[in-house]
């Protein structure tokens, strides 16, 4: 935990739910009660909130560590999103407020134009062999195509696997293979940063060790050139655009796969997260209405994450769409066409609630209130943080300066493997601390437990479990079901071990204080330690590599790599090995994963066992004092790598 932190949990100011807000919030007081008196029996009637063909009558099933819920009820997701929608008399309302990177390049959505879409992508997947229960890998800019493919997938009962379009050939390759996908959905780019970049040669390169792909489906986007291989790709406007609009949508059992979305974990290699169609739904849509407050009629939300990550999938595709929302959807970087670039858009489009991630909050402080300032931003009702533990500064300044100190603050706990939210304090009727996630949703139980599993009392720290099954619970890791076991269920007997270290203060409110395995967590995208030390060790010219997550002011945590070259490369320690060893890290897993500092070492700090301190690199980077070295094989090599760190500085981007 960050000293600044600790600080400010002593002096920490509450903030009450705004009275206006309060009376008429979708969450009333009660909630809390009706839903503790019987979890399962409340999330079976938030499942009411779905359409389905069959009614469960099921509810939850438990196997530890295998949950099914709903288990005998049938639907279909994309019917949720979109048909019923429609059906309702709502075709006219826009789903998306589109907004491409360049200027002026924007869209509108309708239901009826989504359904149209759906319904086309889903004859042209069936066109192209996709068949209930295969995979489809989805590697897309932020366009409506993105929504559409993923829609079309759940349509006909194919999970989709979206790869963030910042993953480098190796990476989606990898998740291809793993998944074991049959088609792929790209487009020929998109714009980032104001220019056009491009997607279909790395799906290309990828594809060369992907046999089992036999369809690429791409989207035009930039109207770059692409080469296509005979037979196997084809233009969406081609495929999909002569197809008929309308579409007769099966009906799936809930526990249908919906979707796979790969993480990282503490492994080097990834880990595919499965998750349901009925349960899922249920979570995100029930999560979306009452933590986002959602007023359809009326409101305009937006989600800032990028389609490719799990916020994505839970806060922009299917809880929003489910609950037949609104939505401003952008292509692009914060600062494209100027640091107002978000300002200008809320404006314009009258955005009423904003959920983003702690470290955009963190830019917009530092390029200072200037550009907000400039714009009219009295459309925002409610404010969401999401992805990484958010410091009291910035959620002040989120809160006085975004919000006009007029719209509730909701700092959101979850994961990829929840698959929905899981802490939040429910906007109107709970209060807030800056830097808190608070309590549980309605039917969520959590604890934060000591190292043998018992609960801590108020003002300890310890870790943060989820003692029963939730509805939108991972149904596990692809095509690894021991380890989902292992992961999660086994550190502590009777509960889900999220990784998070977590605080009950005086109050007995619950704080994240970040990850206590060896997952890093930079600007809310998740990454491991032993990812990036095995693509190190994947170079020639190094021999041992050791990677720590330090903190960072604007990024949260940054990635600080130890490494230990090989013999003939130790005369090469300069700047220019350490470019290529972070262009190397953005070839094989992404640019996100370069690390901020490349710090070349004869020696790593090992205990007798031979294991890297880890702890100990860490407060290396900190630049902290250094605690017990007694079980080290040479405490010396710590304080000569505290001497190179200041030695050998690699410029951030
Ligand atoms: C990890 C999950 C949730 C979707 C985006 C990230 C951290 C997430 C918070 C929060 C403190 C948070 C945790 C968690 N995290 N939200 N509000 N406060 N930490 O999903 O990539 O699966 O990462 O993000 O460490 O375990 P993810």
């Amino acid at each position: 935990m960050s000293s600044d932190l600790e600080a400010l949990l002593h002096e920490t100011r509450r903030f009450a739910p705004p009275a206006a807000f309060a009376a008429a919030a979708n969450a009333q007081p009660s909630i809390y009660d009706e839903a503790a008196a019987d979890p399962v029996a409340w999330w079976r009637q938030q499942a009411r909130r779905l359409t389905w063909d069959v009614e469960p009558t099921e509810t939850l099933s438990w196997n530890r560590p295998f949950a099914t819920w709903f288990a005998d009820g049938r639907l279909n997701a994309s019917v949720n999103c979109v048909d019923r929608h429609v059906a309702n008399g709502l075709g006219d309302r826009v789903a998306f407020h589109w907004v491409g990177e360049p200027e002026d390049d924007t869209r509108t959505i309708t239901y009826r134009d989504l359904l149209a879409m759906v319904s086309q992508a889903a004859h042209a997947l069936t066109d192209m062999g996709v068949r209930r229960g295969d995979r489809v890998a989805i590697y897309m800019p932020m366009i409506p195509e993105a929504v559409v493919a993923m829609l079309a997938c759940a349509r006909i009962g194919a999970a989709h696997s979206v790869v963030f379009g910042g993953f480098a050939a190796d990476a989606l390759s990898d998740r291809i293979r793993d998944a074991d996908c049959r088609v792929v959905i790209t487009a020929d780019g998109g714009y980032r940063r104001g220019a056009a970049a491009a997607l279909k040669p790395t799906v290309d390169e990828a594809l060369a060790d992907c046999p089992g792909v036999t369809g690429v489906l791409v989207v035009r986007r930039t109207g770059q050139d692409v080469a296509f291989v005979e037979g196997r790709d084809h233009w969406w406007h081609d495929l999909v655009e002569r197809q008929s609009t309308e579409h007769q949508p099966e009906s799936f059992p809930a526990e249908q796969p919906l979707y796979i979305m790969y993480t990282s974990g503490t492994t080097a290699r990834p880990k595919g997260i499965m998750h349901s169609t009925g349960g899922y739904l249920t979570q995100v849509a029930t999560t979306h209405w009452y933590a986002h407050d959602l007023k359809p009629e009326t409101d305009v939300c937006w989600t800032s994450a990028d389609i490719g990550w799990v916020t994505g999938h839970s806060y922009i595709v299917y809880g929003p769409l489910a609950n037949g929302a609104t939505q401003v959807m952008y292509e692009g970087t914060p600062d494209a066409g100027g640091r107002d670039r978000w300002w200008r858009i809320v404006e314009e489009y009258k955005v009423t609630i904003l959920y983003t991630a702690p470290t955009a909050i963190r830019t917009f402080m530092k390029w200072g209130k200037e550009f907000p300032a400039a714009h009219d931003l009295s459309s925002l009702r409610l404010l969401g943080s999401v992805g990484e533990p958010i410091n009291p500064e910035a959620w002040i300044w989120f809160y006085e300066t975004i919000g006009g100190s007029r719209c509730p603050v909701i700092d959101t706990w979850w994961q990829t493997e929840t698959g929905g939210m899981m802490m939040t304090p429910l906007p109107g009727i709970a209060a807030a601390k800056p830097g808190a996630a608070m309590r549980a949703f309605p039917g969520i139980s959590v604890d934060v437990v000591d190292h043998d599993g018992h609960s801590v009392g108020n003002g300890q720290g310890g870790f943060l479990v989820i003692t029963q099954p939730w509805p939108a619970m991972t149904r596990g890791i692809w095509g690894d079901p021991e380890r989902f076991a292992e992961t999660y269920w086994s550190r502590f007997e009777n509960a889900y071990f999220a990784g998070d270290g977590a605080k009950r203060d005086e109050d007995g409110d619950i704080w994240l204080l970040g990850r206590v395995d060896d997952v890093m967590n930079i600007s809310g995208h998740r990454i491991s330690t032993t990812e990036v030390e095995h693509a190190l060790v994947g170079h020639h010219s190094v021999a041992e590599a050791a990677v720590v997550g330090a903190s960072d002011e604007t990024t949260g945590q940054a990635i600080v790599a130890f490494v230990t070259l090989k013999q003939e490369f130790a005369e090469q320690s300069d700047d220019e090995l350490i470019t290529q060893l972070r262009e190397h890290i953005a070839r094989t897993i992404s640019p996100i994963a370069k690390p901020r500092q490349i710090v070349f070492t004869p020696d790593l700090p090992k205990t007798r066992s031979g294991k890297i301190m880890r702890r100990l690199l860490r407060d290396v980077a900190e630049h902290r004092a250094l605690g017990d070295v007694t079980t080290l094989t040479d405490p010396n090599v710590v304080n000569m790598i505290g001497d190179l760190m200041n030695a050998h500085q690699s410029d951030d981007e």
